[in-house]
């Protein structure tokens, strides 16, 4: 069997990072992958996540099976974090998967069970993996427009785009801080696109990576709520890897809305039934630290403001290395970058400048352009600034070691 293998396209995003762990030029930056970093480079575990893991150790809690759903307590509290209101929670199912790329999955799958070989629209540029899970599901993928020439958010291409989609179509809209460009769509633009999907009749399907990253955690779900408050179903997949920093405990959950609870009745045996042939049920331990944390008023409260003090620092980063290009001369790119916010940005460079970065400076971005802003250090500012700069022609380098 094995003499049948062929091998598999490398995965670039995990290609770059291996590169660069091989990478022995001490003034490297590893701005791969979205991981937050704080001032010293370090990825910490969060003060209230560390306090919920003590409180569960000291509870010794039983390492017996859950159920197919996962932790029943925080589907509960997912819904009402994600959703906020009664009027929408009731109208909810959640189901916790291996984090957000399990939701993606799970959900990915819902849809082809339910509609197979149904067409999913994803925004171009999409978040690497999107195509990919969605293939996997059996589903025919479709890009609409999201960026205007100048890297702003392209409303009228958007929707333009998406006028095209059918009653039996799946659209998926990233509700804050998207990945790769950073780029959100204005709250005129979720009012239109609401409309368009009531009118049309296709459902949204919302990837939640990074609330509470962007613009507060209240602000960075209002997309989320607004849709769902105006559409009769909608699909959210939502990840706790960054906003709790439980990366490798691999913690999420799949939503469903309905236009009423009666429409959801056979929604968590199916989305269980899925799960069953996966992964027969997820992971226990992150799950109880974010059941945990929302779980009690002070943990809750501790966690908001880390996480307001992670999105302060990837604000303030942004705003550095804006104000550092711009005194550069790099004018253009500065303006492009400002309007950008949350883990990640799309810097207007092209893949030979992105391997020049690389190569003379040990710069590590994706070739498309994509930085995670959250990966570097506040010092190492001004020389991501004149690398680009370099890169250029703005400036010449010799640009300051480490
Ligand atoms: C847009 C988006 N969705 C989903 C994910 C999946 O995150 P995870 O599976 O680590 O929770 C990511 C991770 O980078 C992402 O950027």
């Amino acid at each position: 069997m094995l003499e049948l293998l062929t091998p598999p396209p490398a995965d670039p995003l995990w290609e770059l990072a291996a590169a660069f762990g091989a990478d022995a030029r001490p003034e490297r930056l590893n701005l791969v992958l979205g991981v937050y970093r704080d001032h010293t480079g370090a990825t910490p575990v969060m003060a209230t996540v560390r306090e919920a893991e003590i409180r569960l150790a000291e509870g010794s809690a039983s390492k017996e099976y859950r159920g197919l759903s996962g932790n029943p307590a925080f589907n509960r509290a997912m819904l009402s974090t994600v959703l906020g209101t009664d009027d929408l929670t009731g109208r909810a199912t959640a189901i916790q998967t291996v984090a957000g790329t399990g939701a993606l999955r799970l959900l990915a799958e819902f849809v082809g069970r339910t509609r197979p070989g149904a067409t999913v629209w994803i925004s171009d540029p999409a978040y690497v993996n999107h195509r990919p899970i969605l293939e996997a599901a059996g589903l025919v993928v479709r890009s609409y427009t999201y960026l205007d020439a100048e890297g702003r958010a392209d409303t009228a291409g958007m929707v333009h785009d998406l006028r095209q989609a059918r009653r039996d179509d799946v659209v998926l809209l990233q509700g804050c801080c998207h990945n790769p460009t950073g780029v959100d769509p204005s709250p005129d633009a979720w009012d239109a696109l609401a409309e368009l999907a009531g009118r049309h009749g296709w459902v949204p399907f919302i990837d939640l990576a990074y609330h509470g990253l962007g613009d507060g955690f209240e602000a960075d779900l209002h997309a989320t709520r607004t849709l769902a408050a105006r559409v009769p179903e909608l699909l959210i997949a939502v990840s706790c890897s960054k906003n709790f920093g439980l990366y490798n405990d691999r913690t999420g959950c799949a939503i469903v809305l309905g236009p009423s609870r009666h429409a959801l009745r056979h929604v968590e045996t199916s989305l269980q039934n899925i799960a069953r042939t996966l992964y027969s049920m997820p992971p226990e331990h992150g799950a109880a630290i974010v059941a945990t944390v929302l779980g009690d008023d002070a943990l809750r409260a501790g966690w908001r403001t880390e996480l307001d003090v992670m999105r302060g620092r990837i604000t303030a980063n942004r705003a550095d290395l804006v104000a550092g290009l711009s005194a550069l001369g790099c004018g253009r790119e500065a303006e492009i970058l400002a309007q950008q916010k949350g883990m990640f940005s799309t810097l207007p460079l092209t893949a030979d400048h992105m391997l020049t970065l690389r190569e003379r400076f040990a710069i590590y971005g994706t070739t498309s352009g994509r930085i995670n802003i959250a990966g570097v250090s506040a010092h190492r500012i001004p020389y991501l600034a004149q690398g680009i700069a370099a890169v250029l022609g703005a400036v010449e380098a010799p640009v300051p070691a480490a």
